[in-house]
């Protein structure tokens, strides 16, 4: 049984993020996505709503025989995926940019828990731009992020900005 955690904030989930667990899937019994706990960064999303978020989202992805698990942890990411009993941190990367910053955590997670590895994966070129960070500004100005979230993250982000 093969089990991997993709980490991250998820603030919110993204059409690049979901490109990056469908290509995960074939490599996994089972991936968690693991959403970090990070109040302290003001994220537009509280944990419980993006971890809710995306439980409505993935069962539309197509992933084979892979389970996908939503699960929320604070802390060191070595250290939830070594509880979890993870073999693999999958990680998308976008370009070069993201290089450095991946490759850098990469090195302190195994330093941290040598037997668990980074696995990287190439993100799709039309998602190569986008970060949620981004999909936030553009959306708070006005902007069009149609194609590039799903849907129902749309939908919140909208329901966020009345509220
Ligand atoms: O989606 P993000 O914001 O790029 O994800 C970054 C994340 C959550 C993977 C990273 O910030 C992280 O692992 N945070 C948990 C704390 C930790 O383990 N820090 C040391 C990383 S080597």
């Amino acid at each position: 049984m093969k089990r991997a955690i993709f980490p991250g904030s998820f603030d919110p989930l993204t059409n690049g993020h979901l490109d990056i667990i469908k290509r995960s899937s074939p490599l996994f019994d089972e991936i968690i996505i693991a959403v970090l706990n990070n109040p302290e960064k003001n994220p537009m999303f509280s944990v419980e709503e993006r971890c809710e978020l995306i439980r409505e989202i993935l069962p539309e992805i197509e992933t084979g025989k892979c389970d996908l698990i939503v699960d929320s942890f604070s802390g060191l990411t070595a250290d939830f995926a070594r509880k979890s009993g993870a073999a693999a941190i999958v990680r998308g990367i976008r370009a070069v940019a993201d290089y450095e910053y991946e490759l850098r955590m990469a090195l302190m997670n195994r330093r941290l828990e040598p037997q668990i590895e980074t696995v990287f994966l190439v993100a799709a070129e039309e998602f190569s731009y986008v970060s949620s960070s981004l999909m936030k500004q553009v959306f708070t100005l006005g902007g069009r992020v149609e194609g590039l979230v799903p849907a129902q993250v749309e939908a919140k982000m909208r329901e966020k900005l009345k509220s």
